[in-house]
């Protein structure tokens, strides 16, 4: 593993050496423009420097085409790098559809992660080689940052609110991985690493954790002690919305609005039932903020996923 102090780390994927050459480009281009002013700089201040002969007469003549040419060629140039970084952020705003998921649970101070089988792990991060790999991240307590500097990419993870990232990893190894928001008194040992396995060293790895139950199977167990399933899942007594197929179906709400029911809509649901609630049902869900820790959260939002992807599959 890279010393954390290396100069330049290492570029573990696609996106990452994007990232570089932009940074490369922009300190070029930077360095472009502003060269020809410090020469001029230092030009004149040799030729007009103090007793010097040189002429002081002022030239009336304007040159219009120097002018816009100066402002509107660096200004084009600079444009490139917009569009061409703005790409590269919208990319990371788009994780492929197949990306395997990982859920992200911060705390200070700790990373934790648990994978679609179960497996769970603190402070190290085992992903397959040429696989997009999803985090979906939250917070117990402050926000942190999830940041892995061979894959150029960061983001924060705050409480209340899932956020995610996505990377591909290209190469087998062991990288960092850190907390880049100061969270803390031991923010600095907030770190671990990040294992890039081949494909069936990974699968391998999987099945040597032992996970008796997977994320969602968790998230059912936890659907019934929790009592969700007194409310939404009895037919007979249909109190409660059924969440069957719900999740990335949009929901009419009492309020005339319709919402989208992703990671956050759930996640709210369950914390904050009232600032949600959906059309034709009485707002009687009782709120269950301080209740649940997130780790449990994220096993009950797998849960609810996974009942839209059973769905899905019915003829
Ligand atoms: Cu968590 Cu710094």
């Amino acid at each position: 593993m890279q010393p954390t102090t290396s100069f330049w780390p290492t570029a573990l994927s696609a996106h990452a050496h994007e990232v570089d050459l932009l940074l490369i480009g922009l300190v070029g281009l930077c360095a472009l423009l502003t060269l020809p002013v410090f020469v001029a700089l230092g030009w004149f201040a040799i030729r007009y420097r103090r007793g010097s002969a040189a002429s002081r007469t002022p030239r009336r003549r304007r040159n219009w085409k120097l002018e816009f040419a100066w402002a509107l060629i660096p200004f084009g140039l600079v444009l490139v790098f917009y569009v061409w970084a703005g790409e590269a952020y919208f990319e990371l705003r788009r994780p492929p559809g197949d990306a395997l998921e990982i859920a992200v649970v911060a705390r200070q101070w700790m990373w934790k992660f648990q994978h679609p089988g179960g497996q769970r792990e603190i402070n190290e991060l085992h992903v397959p080689v040429g696989q997009p790999v999803r985090l979906s991240m939250s917070s117990q307590d402050v926000i942190h940052s999830l940041y892995f500097p061979a894959l150029r990419i960061k983001q924060d993870v705050l409480p209340g609110r899932t956020t995610f990232q996505w990377f591909q990893a290209e190469r087998a190894g062991v990288y960092h991985l850190l907390c880049a928001e100061y969270c803390g008194t031991a923010h600095s040992e907030m770190r671990g690493e990040i294992v890039v396995m081949e494909p069936a060293a990974y699968e391998a790895w999987l099945a040597r954790q032992g996970a008796d139950l997977t994320l969602a199977e968790r998230g059912a167990t936890l659907f019934r002690s929790y009592g969700c399933s007194g409310c939404h899942e009895h037919s007979e007594v249909v109190r409660a919305p059924s969440l069957h197929g719900i999740y990335g179906r949009p929901v009419p709400l009492a309020s005339g609005e319709i919402v989208t029911a992703d990671d956050q809509y759930i996640r709210d649901s369950i914390l904050l039932p009232m600032q949600h609630v959906v059309a034709g049902y009485r707002p009687v869900m009782p709120s269950f903020a301080g209740r649940i820790p997130e780790e449990d959260l994220v096993q009950l939002i797998a849960f609810i996923k996974s009942l839209a992807r059973a769905e899905d599959h019915r003829p």
